[in-house]
């Protein structure tokens, strides 16, 4: 039903070196946990640049550029996919503004970060960057995991 196809969107979150040195990987998963979406997915990676250019394929040439694949590659990242109703654009809510100075309290960048090129974790922005990046990062058959419990129906 179409409601189900609703509820079942995902989108691709990476918590980022910065956020992984920081302790930060606990409190993330929290506030998406406690938000009521579900995990699907998870795994740490330290990140090759050949797998950053292809995921940031769309700033290739853009002068932070360089600087983006050294620092999303300097230390592993804490890769996931999350599930639920209108997950994309939540989660972009609750991470905040790029620009540290937008981002709300409040929300994860807007409490935990203030350098513009650090800034904790990245989220897919619409539903085919979810799509592309879901299926860089991980193999659907292996690794993203269908699950279900009596709980769901509460939140
Ligand atoms: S743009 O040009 O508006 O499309 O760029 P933007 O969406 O703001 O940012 C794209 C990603 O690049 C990161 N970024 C930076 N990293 C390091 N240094 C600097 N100066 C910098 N500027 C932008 C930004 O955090 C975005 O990464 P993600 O992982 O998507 O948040």
């Amino acid at each position: 039903s179409p409601a189900m196809a609703e509820a079942r969107e995902r989108t691709f979150l990476a918590i980022k070196p910065d956020g992984v040195q920081r302790r930060l990987i606990g409190e993330i998963i929290s506030r998406f946990e406690q938000k009521g979406f579900k995990l699907v997915a998870s795994k740490m990676v330290h990140a090759s640049e050949e797998l950053l250019e292809e995921h940031y394929a769309e700033h290739k040439g853009k002068g932070f550029f360089p600087k983006l694949i050294a620092y999303m590659s300097s230390g592993p990242v804490f890769a996931m996919v999350w599930e639920g109703t209108e997950v994309i654009r939540t989660c972009r809510t609750m991470m905040g503004a790029t620009k540290p100075l937008e981002s709300a309290p409040g929300t994860i960048r807007g409490d935990y970060a203030i350098d513009m090129g650090r800034n904790i974790i990245h989220g897919s922005d619409s539903v085919e960057s979810a799509e592309r990046e879901i299926s860089l990062w991980f193999s659907d058959d292996k690794e993203i995991i269908n699950w279900e419990c009596a709980s769901n129906s509460w939140i």
